[in-house]
């Protein structure tokens, strides 16, 4: 029988340490790009692929981001009382239903694969999807709804996958190429943060992941990899080594590293400049400023 994916994690437990001093209060998933919060772009995808389950892997600190997936029936009123009904739309748009979602504590930062492991249990024995909010994926049909159109086929592990430069592979998990098939590629072999100069292609994997459980019992090894953290890339290697399928998806779309503060920005520009009530104001603002430093050169 084929299987379905309806459930996703979200390792969300990071320091965000790239944004302080914003995020000694705030969880950097909760930093808005225009006036959506991160990770409600990463909801709103897994919820189009088809995922029913949301599991959020958090940390110390992470209150307001659960308290965010709470509904509000105040604030609701309120809107509702002054007419507001647009905005009571979106407010509605962003509720959860009960039980849909669930939290699952990282008591030590011990890297990426340890976090998704903290979930097997809500996992049990079924495909499961993994994304990084820190990845935004612009795309007309959105990247996990492509992976798993392509699960229905291979039922096999699939990892997001992009071009990046040579230069900047080693900050990145790196697949070593078997065959490639345009949107997909057959793999012999992922390495994480591979060292200049070594990485086996320029492939590189990017936050979206379609999983199979055996992914998570390598996790119970807890060994350590790159940067002596427990590297989900190991555990996706292993499984591969066992005989299991590992494919690259080559995604539509625009990614935006919204990790780093110069990809947020990117992202928050362009996500602006697809809003109709912003578009013109944030486009002249930007003419200005190129023509200001045009003429100063
Ligand atoms: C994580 C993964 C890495 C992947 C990257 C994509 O790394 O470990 O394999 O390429 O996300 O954004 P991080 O950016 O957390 O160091």
């Amino acid at each position: 029988m084929r299987k379905v994916v309806t459930k996703a994690i979200f390792p969300v437990a990071g320091l965000g340490t790239r944004f302080l001093p914003a995020t000694k209060s705030v969880p950097k998933e909760i930093m808005t790009l225009v006036d959506r919060p991160l990770v409600q772009y990463a909801i709103d995808e897994a919820r189009a692929a088809g995922i029913k389950e949301f599991i959020f892997v958090t940390s110390r600190g992470k209150g307001a981001l659960e308290d965010y997936f709470d509904n509000a029936p105040q604030l609701e009123q309120e809107l509702r009382k002054k007419g507001k009904d647009e905005l009571l739309e979106v407010l509605k748009s962003t509720n959860m239903d009960s039980g849909e979602i669930a939290y699952m504590r990282q008591h030590k930062p011990l890297g990426l694969g340890h976090a998704v492991w903290c979930a097997r249990r809500l996992i049990a024995n079924e495909p499961f999807a993994v994304i990084l909010p820190d990845d935004v994926i612009a795309a007309e049909k959105p990247c996990l709804q492509q992976m798993v159109e392509a699960f229905q086929e291979t039922q096999s592990n699939i990892v997001a996958a992009m071009e990046v430069p040579d230069d900047q592979a080693s900050a990145y998990g790196v697949l070593d190429v078997k065959e490639d098939m345009g949107s997909i590629v057959s793999t012999n072999g992922l390495v994480e943060k591979p060292k200049p100069g070594e990485a086996p292609s320029n492939l590189a994997v990017i936050g979206r992941y379609i999983l199979t459980p055996s992914v998570l019992q390598k996790l119970n090894k807890k060994r350590s990899g790159a940067g002596g953290e427990i590297q989900l890339t190991d555990a996706i290697a292993d499984v591969l080594r066992d005989g299991e399928d590992v494919y690259g998806y080559r995604f539509e779309g625009q990614r935006f590293d919204c990790g780093s503060k110069a990809g947020f920005l990117r992202a928050t520009v362009a996500f602006a400049l697809e809003r109709e009530e912003l578009r013109d104001d944030l486009w002249s603002y930007i003419n200005d400023i190129v023509h200001a430093d045009k003429a100063a050169q």
